[in-house]
């Protein structure tokens, strides 16, 4: 650790304190603990953004609620597709009636949206009760942020266009106490010709590895089994540290931690998924049998305009290496439906990959226009009907595709790792088996967050219902 980081995280460990002798004496006013919620928009990376905000507020001495009703109000916002936009503003509406009751109500917003200046500027003209704004180069600095913000008693707006450097060590909450999401990577540099992430994230940058491992035995030392290693293209960590490792060297040293028992990780982009890597997963004990692997369109043409620099082809040899190499992997993807240009024969291509991938799941979407993006001023735009109604068929063979793939482990007894309660039934636990799907079994709580052997009784579709086996 150099000493630069080594100071941030003082200077804000400074700031959490004074901010914790402000708050305590608004406590003592109103007679009670301040409360605290997070609102979150977004993918892991947002997700586990919102775990290192809320472990600052409360180490400021603020506890969580689960309604938005609360002292302390923070939207953690996404912009990937327009859709995601649209949520916030309806929460900003409730908001402010909120804050009306509550007059010290704090309201902040950061995350992507706060990325782009036209956002910030329509929010400052009317929304005017916001108080804080910050974007994604700076949440370290929240401690910091509310403390101007209490002091001046004016709101604070503070957005960098890149990031100037990696902050260590500072405090984090998690979900879950028994898996835990870690960044490796922040950024990315692949500008997607639809993408708005590299405008929003800034240029992609690596952790050290010695970083990395020091949280993840931290993690382990407090009860934690299983991490999901976090990046917009993990495939490329390392390659811009003054001494350059690859992913699939970084997995190596994940591995050697004892006491974890298993490893995932998210995106990877099929341009740089190398031999190397396919081997360590292949000889690994520990990292789990799933790969998500975004294709966004099956067509080589799409592909070209999409700037994703693999074909039609390539994608499909990589997932028959995949296959050949490591036989019980589960395959997802992400596809984008209606990418300006796309005909029939492309929408063609991504249904045939779609088949011949076999995947286990797929998230798709409805194309969505991103300004500042090179897709947006592309002429040939797709009208919305055409659209919806190819999305509409992509589901159906989706459903079919992944029906049949989970139908395949019926009857078979996997090792699960128990996450909760299940959302349907609370009768039922619900387990993670190592390719990332779920099985809902019943049985009692205090299984939460051990392993377990569940025999897969019945397919549905995207999840099992099942038995425990106790031998
Ligand atoms: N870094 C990851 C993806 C991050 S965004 C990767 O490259 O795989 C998650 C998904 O959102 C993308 O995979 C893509 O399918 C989808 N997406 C991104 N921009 C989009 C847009 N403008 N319209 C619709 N979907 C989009
Ligand atoms: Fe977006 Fe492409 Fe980067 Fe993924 S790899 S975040 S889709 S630009
Ligand atoms: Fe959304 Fe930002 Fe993630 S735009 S998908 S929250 S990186």
């Amino acid at each position: 650790m150099d000493t630069q980081e080594t100071s941030q995280a003082q200077i804000q460990t400074e700031y959490i304190k004074a901010c914790k002798l402000l708050l305590e004496q608004q406590a003592k006013r109103q007679g009670r603990q301040l409360t605290y919620h997070i609102s979150t928009f977004g993918c892991q990376m947002n997700f586990k953004d919102s775990e290192k905000l809320a472990g600052i507020l409360e180490q400021m001495g603020y506890v969580e609620t689960d309604t938005e009703d609360a002292d302390l109000v923070l939207l953690n916002t996404c912009t990937v597709r327009e859709n995601a936009n649209q949520k916030v503003y309806g929460h900003l509406g409730m908001l402010k009636s909120y804050k009306k009751r509550n007059p010290d109500m704090l309201v902040a917003l950061c995350g992507c949206m706060m990325q782009e200046p036209s956002v910030v500027t329509y929010l400052s003209e009317h929304y005017r009760f916001i108080d804080l704004i910050f974007g994604t180069h700076n949440i370290y600095k929240l401690a910091q942020l509310l403390y101007t913000r209490l002091e001046s008693g004016s709101p604070v707006v503070d957005l960098w266009e890149d990031a100037k450097e990696i902050v260590e060590d500072l405090p984090s909450v998690r979900k879950y106490s028994f898996k835990s999401g870690v960044n490796i990577m922040f950024g990315c540099n692949n500008f997607c010709s639809y993408c708005i992430v590299p405008y929003v994230r800034g240029r992609e940058r690596s952790r050290e590895p010695e970083d990395i491992i020091r949280e993840i035995e931290q993690m382990v030392s407090e009860g934690v089994v299983e991490v999901m290693l976090l990046g917009q293209n993990v495939n490329s960590y390392g390659k811009t540290l003054s001494q350059p490792i690859s992913f699939a060297e970084l997995l190596r040293r994940v591995e050697r931690i004892e006491g974890l028992k298993r490893i995932r990780f998210m995106t990877s982009h099929p341009k740089d998924l190398s031999d190397e890597l396919i081997a360590v997963m292949r000889d690994s004990k520990k990292i789990c049998r799933h790969l998500h692997l975004p294709v966004q369109s099956g067509s080589t043409r799409l592909l070209e305009r999409m700037n994703r620099r693999y074909t039609k082809d390539s994608y499909l040899q990589l997932v028959e290496k995949l296959r050949r190499e490591i036989p019980d992997l589960s395959l997802t993807t992400d596809i984008i439906v209606g990418f300006p240009g796309e005909t029939e024969a492309d929408f063609e291509d991504t249904i045939d990959v779609v088949r011949r991938a076999g995947y286990d799941s797929a998230y798709t979407f409805l194309y969505s226009k991103r300004t500042g993006t090179p897709a947006a001023s592309m002429e040939d735009q797709v009208p919305e009907s055409v659209a919806k109604e190819r999305f509409q068929r992509l589901l159906k063979v989706v459903a079919e595709v992944s029906a049949s793939r989970t139908e395949r482990l019926v009857g078979e007894v996997a090792e699960v790792l128990v996450e909760g309660r299940s959302d349907q039934d609370a009768a039922m636990l619900t387990g993670r088996l190592s390719n990332n799907l779920l099985v809902h079994f019943p049985e009692s709580e205090d299984l939460i967050g051990r392993f377990c052997n569940v025999r897969l009784d019945e397919a549905k579709g995207f999840y099992y219902l099942g038995t425990r086996m106790t031998k």
